[in-house]
């Protein structure tokens, strides 16, 4: 708004910066680690770049002091970090590891050292293989009750020093990359009634834990984390404007609305239930919903671009077509729904290499859209850009863009603050640079550099980027040096 004048952040802004366990751990069969499903799939040819793998990542596993006494140099105020299930359950579920439960808890009481306080992501897509080869995972309901089992055990073991929990990481993605697009395990296409029931068992999972952990009397913050693309319609061209509200009720609020609500948007719904692929609900599900929609604490929400949506014709395009993994711009395609939305490029905004429309102001718009329709509070866990970087001769990386991408979304969160929002937590993504799923590890979003690229065997150290600096700035203004 015109009149909204940012000076710095609320006092005990939570500064910080984000992981997920398979992207940076490595050790992906050291001490008494499980398979996953990720482990299985980056085997299969031809499903990430150049055939990149966690196996190794970048080394957390062995120097996570390393990582931990960086992040408490830069004077970081949060840490998120995500849990390997195959860690801590190596079959999913039984015999618990105790080599797991150390290696959290070392991580853990690292933080608390250095006064970082640990958010703790329990699912960040990496599903133990064991429960995928004795009931197809997220596919059978089953796995409600042994995700639940297996939060119960992280809150029974943490549950004293981690004060924020985040359940389960972009539901919204890994389900459609997952059952939609074939590009995430299980790398299943166009499988629509899957999709929408193995969401539904994703959210009965994130509420039969939410329940249990107020039930084990904690009283710390507890929520999901959305993938939120904010969609602007094309223009006031009426059918326009109805395919953003379809846009919005089948992409955004059917992930929302159960989280904050307990219920899905009933367009949507009805929408799916003539098309045949409405999740089945159990008696007593919606309750449950219910029930935990009233104990969640805030809208976790990672934040990288909005979109635009524009009328799509029934012989229109369609939500399958190329993705960009390459950082060779301008390689991925318009998608949509046919007879629903498509989403077109926006003339007005810039592309990273990797063809994500850059738009600060929609972190503002998710933050005021969150506060309107839910009145939640918010941590914006996950937000940064992927970008090709280069160490020079003097060690020194040079990445402006990244630091220029930052800024300009954090003085957009700051007016969202201004503007009525409480945003409790800003995590960029990421600390240190690390696997990106399907696009190798030259795809680099860290404040830290890691000496590696595709091919195993390089000297994993790391190096600060000028963005570490700048960062270390913000955080030691609380934000005001960016509105001096
Ligand atoms: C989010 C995920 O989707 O975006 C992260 O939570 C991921 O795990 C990040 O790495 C960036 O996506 P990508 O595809 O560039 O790695």
């Amino acid at each position: 708004m015109e009149e909204t004048k940012v000076t710095s952040f609320p006092e005990g802004f939570l500064w910080g910066s984000a992981s997920a366990a398979y992207q940076i751990e490595g050790g992906y069969d050291a001490d008494g680690k499980g398979m996953t499903n990720w482990d299985h799939f980056v085997r299969i040819p031809g499903k990430t770049y150049k055939a990149t793998t966690g196996d190794v990542a970048v080394d957390h596993y062995h120097r996570y002091k390393e990582d931990i006494a960086l992040m408490a140099e830069m004077g970081l105020k949060t840490y998120r970090f995500s849990i390997a299930w195959a860690r801590i359950y190596p079959q999913g579920k039984g015999e618990v590891n105790p080599k797991g439960i150390a290696f959290y808890e070392n991580i853990i009481d690292e933080c608390l050292k250095h006064n970082i306080e640990p958010m703790v992501t329990v699912f960040h897509w990496d599903l133990p293989q064991a429960l995928v080869d004795a009931y197809g995972g997220w596919e059978n309901e089953q796995i409600i009750e042994d995700y639940v089992n297996y939060a119960k055990t992280l809150f029974n073991h943490y549950g004293d020093k981690v004060k924020y929990w985040i359940t389960l990481n972009e539901q919204n993605i890994f389900t459609s990359l997952g059952w939609l697009t074939a590009m995430h395990p299980p790398g299943k296409f166009d499988d629509q009634k899957m999709f929408y029931q193995v969401n539904h068992h994703a959210f009965m999972a994130h509420a039969k834990a939410v329940l249990e952990y107020r039930n084990m009397g904690y009283k710390g913050q507890i929520g999901a984390s959305f993938a939120y693309t904010p969609s602007y319609a094309m223009d006031c061209k009426p059918e326009n404007a109805m395919a953003k509200a379809n846009y919005d009720d089948l992409k955004n609020y059917w992930w929302m609305d159960v989280y904050a609500y307990g219920r899905y948007p009933k367009a949507a719904m009805a929408y799916l239930k003539k098309k045949g692929v409405a999740p089945e609900m159990k008696e007593g599900d919606e309750e449950t919903l219910k029930a935990a929609a009233k104990e969640i604490t805030f809208m976790g929400v990672n934040y990288y671009q909005s979109c635009v949506c524009e009328y799509n014709p029934l012989d229109g395009v369609t939500p399958y077509g190329t993705m960009n993994t390459t950082g060779v711009k301008g390689t991925s395609q318009v998608l949509g729904v046919p007879g629903i939305y498509k989403n077109p490029a926006n003339p007005y905004l810039r592309t990273t290499d990797w063809d994500w429309i850059i738009d600060p102001t929609g972190l503002q718009f998710c933050c005021r859209e969150i506060t309107s329709r839910y009145g939640l509070p918010i941590i914006i866990s996950e937000n940064g850009l992927g970008a090709f970087d280069k160490k020079e001769e003097d060690n020194r990386i040079h990445d402006d863009y990244r630091i220029h991408y930052l800024q300009e979304h954090i003085k957009k969160l700051g007016e969202a603050i201004e503007e009525g929002c409480e945003v409790i937590a800003y995590c960029t993504w990421s600390f240190t640079d690390l696997l990106s799923w399907l696009n190798g590890y030259q795809k680099r979003y860290g404040f830290v550099y890691v000496d590696r690229e595709e091919e195993e065997g390089a000297s994993m150290n790391r190096y600060k980027k000028d963005s570490y600096y700048w960062y270390q700035k913000v955080i030691e203004t609380n934000g005001a040096c960016l509105f001096e």
